[in-house]
């Protein structure tokens, strides 16, 4: 079954679905059809399919002209029409992962769209989640429900996890252009995946599994989220000691090595970095283990998003009036 996928791959053949048309999605669908691939978009919001197979973008990363272009190839069409799985070769899951009330994981939309694609599955056909979700999700929530088919991952079909790394609005970094790293539940799932991606994207980072594919994204936004909460947390310390927290990170920027510039704000960068550590925590305390720097950030930027908000301190003036100051 590897060989096939393969050679469709290599030929542009290859037919490919990505599920769920955001931000991540979108874009998503748009850089396999301007490569070559036949692309099917599937939603299940019927007014976001109608507005994309008339060619009007509503994600600023992807222009209008653009997806266009696209239609007028033929080679991308969208539908809220989860039959033509059938006919796909590889599939791309990019619904959200929000948060629940609760603060614990929501990953209904992902176990909604992997009913989708078991009801269509068939042999020879490659599987890839890139919703954010915590450690584990892939092995022990897709696989199950996947090999309940009675069709078995690494022989009859292939499963990888893949996560996004799109920055809305970076006028630098595209999907094309920003590494993509893989990882499947057998050396042949990633093999797969890394051939798939490596077709449309630039560079691919194969590691060994899907679970550490999805602990690497939950690093790089917990890298962001914790080190927030430090500069946030320094702000206020700052504040305290009547010392001017630009000048101070100014400064301590000057230093070529060793220390990496953040800044402090009441906004934490889009909706992902308040929302993915959270994901990584619950699955620790499933385990037993607080994941103390993740609770702290949290405590700390939600500290400081109220302050700022409320208090007409110096810090304050500055937050809102400094450009950039929102991460
Ligand atoms: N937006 C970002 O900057 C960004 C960056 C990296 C990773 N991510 C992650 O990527 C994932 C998607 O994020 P997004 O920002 O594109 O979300 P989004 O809300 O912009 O888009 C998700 C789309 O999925 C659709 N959808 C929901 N359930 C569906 C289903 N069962 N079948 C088909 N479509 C369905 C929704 O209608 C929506 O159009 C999330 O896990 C997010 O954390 C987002």
């Amino acid at each position: 079954m590897q060989r096939p996928l393969q050679e469709k791959i290599a030929t542009r053949s290859l037919r490919v679905a990505v599920i769920g048309l955001g931000y991540v999605g979108l874009p998503l669908a748009a850089t396999f059809a301007e490569v070559g691939f036949h692309v099917t978009g599937i939603d299940i919001d019927q007014q976001k399919v109608d507005l994309a197979n008339r060619g009007e973008s509503y994600i600023p990363d992807i222009s209008s002209s653009t997806l266009q272009k696209l239609l007028e190839t033929k080679r991308i069409y969208f539908t809220t029409d989860f039959a033509i799985l059938n006919d796909i070769d590889a599939v791309s899951i990019c619904v959200p992962t929000p948060l629940r009330k609760t603060r614990d994981p929501d990953i209904s939309y992902i176990i909604s769209a992997t009913q989708q694609v078991k009801e269509h599955l068939h042999p020879g056909q490659l599987v890839i989640l890139e919703s954010t979700t915590y450690p584990s999700t892939t092995d022990e929530v897709l696989l199950p429900e996947l090999e309940a088919t009675g069709l078995k991952v690494g022989v009859d079909f292939f499963l990888a996890f893949s996560p996004e790394r799109i920055d809305p609005g970076n006028p630098d970094f595209a999907t094309h252009n920003t590494p993509k790293i893989v990882g499947g539940i057998t050396p042949a799932c990633t093999e797969l995946a890394q051939a798939f991606y490596g077709a449309a994207i630039e560079k691919v980072v194969p590691v060994s599994s899907a679970r550490v594919a999805e602990m690497v994204k939950l690093l790089e936004n917990t890298f962001r989220a914790v080190n927030i909460g430090l500069v946030n947390e320094i702000a206020i310390i700052c504040e305290k000691l009547s010392i001017d927290v630009w000048e101070v990170i100014d400064a301590a920027a000057t230093k070529p090595f060793g220390f990496m510039r953040f800044l402090p704000g009441p906004g934490l960068g889009g909706h992902c970095i308040p929302v993915d550590p959270h994901y990584l925590s619950w699955k620790l305390k499933t385990l037993d283990y607080t994941a103390r720097f993740i609770e702290l950030a949290a405590e700390i930027n939600y500290y400081f998003a109220v302050a700022s908000s409320q208090s007409a301190s110096p810090l304050q003036r500055r937050v809102c009036t400094i450009p950039g100051t929102t991460q």
